[in-house]
C-alpha cells in the first residue's frame, strides 16, 4: 500500500534536489494531497529505487549496498542520546500500531465466529449470510497474505532515525537535522534566515516555540529562559537538537535584508591565499560567541587595526551557513591601503580585522524558478555566496553559472566551477574570456540565449558597471522583464 510523504522527504528518498521535484509538481507530473506525495508516485517516476523481490532483510542488506545506503553512510550519525530517543519513539509508534492491530484482528474473529454461528442456526439457505461470511473469510485473507514491502517506506523509516524533519511555522519551511546539529545549524544549513546571535546560548535572541516533536539539550546555556516561556515550549535552537524524527517549530525568519541587524565585530585573519598572481583570498574567522549575521550576496566593510585609513568594500563570497568563516577576493590595487599591505605581505595569520555590516539587497528571492547567474571578473564573489546559498536551500530545479573574465588573472576559481558541475546534475558553468567587458557581455548574453532563453529563468548579474550595464542592456532588449533581472556592481 503506498506511503505519503513530503516533498522534502521525497526528495532525500529518491535523491534528487528538492526543486526538480517542485517542478514535477507544477507541470502535473506528480499530483499532491495535503501536500505530501505518494510513493507510488515516486516509484513510478524513479523506478532505479525499486529493489529486488525479497525478504526484508535481504531489502536492507541491499539498501546498505546501493547508493541510497552510501548516501546514508557519508553522514554522520546523531549522538547515542539523540538516536536512543528517536529509535524508542519510533518503537512506541510501532507497539501502538501493533497493539491497534491486535485489538482489530481479535474483532474481526470474533464477529467472524458469531456470523458461523447465526449461518449454523438460520440454516444453509439464509444466502445473505452466507455471502457475508464468505466475503469476511476472503477479506481477513488478505489482510493475513504476505505483501512486498514498500521500499521507499523502509527507507524512510530509517530516515526518520539517522535525520529529523524540522517544520517551521508560520513560513512552512523545512529542514532535515543531521548528525549532531543544532536546530540552528541545520536550518542556516539548509538556506533558513533563522534569528539569531551569539550561537552559544548567551544572548537568547535564537528563541523558539516546539509546537510538536521532542528536543533534546545540546549545549548548556547561559542563558535563562522565562518560566512563562518554559510552559509555553520555548527553547533556544542553537542549544537544542530534534530527539523526535519529525519537529514543528514557530519562529519569525527574516524577510530580507531589512532584518539584517548592523553589526560590528573584530575578527582574525585564518589565511591567505593566492589564488592568481593579483588576486588573493582572504579567510577571515569571528570569534566562536560573535558571528557574522547575513544574506547571501551581501557586503561588508573591511578594515585593519591600527590602520585607520587601511579601509576596503567587499561582497562576502561565503555562504551565511558558515557564519563564522568569512571569504573574500581581493585584488591588487595600488589605489587601496587596504589591498596594498595584504599584497606587500603586512598583513600576517592571526592579525585582528574589523567587520562593518551587512550591506546590500542583491540577494536571493524566495523564487523557485531555475536561477542563472552572470559573473565578471571579481563579481564571481557575491555570485558565488549566492550559489553556496542556492545549492543548501535546494528549491531550484537547476542552476547555470556564465562567467566572463576580462584580467590576466582569469577564472581563479575556475576549479570550484567545475567541481559543482561534476558534482551536481542540476548546475552547468560556462566560463568565458575576452578583454572587452561591453563585447564580452554580448557574447555572455547570445551564450545564455542559445542555453536558457526558452525557460522562466530569474537572473543574478554581478561585475563591473560597464558589464552588468551591457549584460542588462541585452538580456531587456530580448524580452526579459526587469523583475526577473538582479544586479549588483562590484569595482
Ligand atoms: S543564538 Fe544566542 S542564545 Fe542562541
Amino acid at each position: 500500500m503506498a506511503q505519503w510523504v513530503t516533498v522534502w522527504r521525497a526528495a532525500q528518498l529518491v535523491g534528487v534536489p528538492r526543486g526538480v521535484l517542485q517542478q514535477r509538481v507544477r507541470s502535473g507530473e506528480i499530483e499532491l494531497a495535503d501536500g505530501l506525495v505518494s510513493t507510488q508516485t515516486l516509484l513510478t517516476l524513479y523506478p532505479q529505487t525499486k529493489l529486488e523481490e525479497s525478504g526484508l532483510l535481504e531489502r536492507v542488506t541491499q539498501i546498505r549496498d546501493d547508493s541510497f545506503g552510501k548516501r546514508l553512510r557519508e553522514r554522520i550519525l546523531p549522538s547515542q542520546e539523540v538516536l536512543a530517543q528517536r529509535l524508542f519513539q519510533q518503537s512506541q509508534e510501532l507497539a501502538d500500531v501493533q497493539r491497534h492491530l491486535q485489538r482489530y484482528h481479535a474483532l474481526v474473529i470474533a464477529l467472524r465466529d458469531r456470523l458461523h454461528e447465526f449461518s449454523r442456526s438460520a440454516g444453509a439457505d439464509d444466502a445473505r449470510l452466507q455471502a457475508l461470511r464468505r466475503q469476511l473469510d476472503e477479506g481477513l485473507a488478505r489482510a493475513l497474505a504476505t505483501e512486498s514491502v514498500d521500499v521507499l517506506d523502509v527507507m524512510d523509516d530509517m530516515l526518520k532515525v539517522v535525520s529529523a524533519q524540522v517544520t517551521v511555522r508560520p513560513s512552512g519551511h523545512q529542514f532535515t537535522v543531521e548528525g549532531r546539529d543544532s536546530l540552528l545549524q541545520a536550518g542556516m544549513r539548509a538556506g533558513l534566515k533563522l534569528n539569531y546571535g551569539c550561537g552559544n546560548g548567551s544572548c537568547g535572541l535564537c528563541k523558539v516555540r516546539v509546537i510538536d516533536g521532542q528536543v533534546a539539550c545540546t549545549l548548556h546555556s547561559d542563558y535563562s529562559l522565562s518560566p512563562a516561556e518554559r510552559q509555553q515550549g520555548y527553547v533556544l535552537a542553537c542549544a537544542h537538537t530534534a530527539a523526535s524524527s519529525e519537529l514543528t517549530i514557530e519562529t519569525l525568519e527574516a524577510r530580507g535584508p531589512a532584518d539584517m541587524p548592523e553589526q560590528q565585530i573584530v575578527t582574525s585573519v585564518r589565511g591567505l591565499r593566492e589564488l592568481a598572481p593579483d588576486t588573493v583570498q582572504l579567510h577571515l574567522q569571528t570569534p566562536r560567541t560573535h558571528r557574522l549575521r547575513f544574506l547571501a550576496g551581501q557586503s561588508v566593510t573591511l578594515g585593519l587595526a591600527g590602520a585607520q585609513d587601511a579601509h576596503i568594500d567587499l561582497a562576502i563570497a561565503s555562504c551565511p551557513c558558515d557564519d563564522r568563516n568569512l571569504h573574500f577576493f581581493i585584488a591588487r590595487d595600488p589605489g587601496n591601503s587596504f589591498a596594498e599591505r595584504l599584497f606587500s605581505g603586512a598583513v600576517k595569520p592571526g592579525d585582528a580585522v574589523t567587520v562593518w555590516g551587512p550591506s546590500g539587497d542583491f540577494v536571493l528571492d524566495e523564487d523557485t524558478r531555475p536561477l542563472v547567474f552572470a559573473a565578471c571578473d571579481l563579481g564571481f564573489a557575491p555570485i558565488k555566496s549566492l550559489i553556496e546559498h542556492a545549492l543548501a536551500a535546494d528549491t531550484v530545479p537547476s542552476i547555470s553559472l556564465f562567467w566572463l573574465a576580462t584580467r590576466a588573472d582569469g577564472h581563479f576559481m575556475g576549479n570550484q566551477c567545475r567541481a559543482w558541475s561534476e558534482a551536481l546534475d542540476n548546475f552547468d558553468s560556462t566560463l568565458t574570456h575576452h578583454v572587452d567587458l561591453v563585447t564580452g557581455a554580448s557574447h555572455m548574453s547570445a551564450a545564455i540565449r542559445a542555453d536558457l532563453f526558452d525557460i522562466d529563468c530569474v537572473y543574478y548579474v554581478a561585475g563591473p558597471r560597464r558589464f552588468v550595464d551591457a549584460l542588462r542592456a541585452e538580456l531587456s532588449a530580448a524580452g526579459v522583464s526587469a523583475a526577473r533581472v538582479h544586479c549588483e556592481i562590484t569595482s
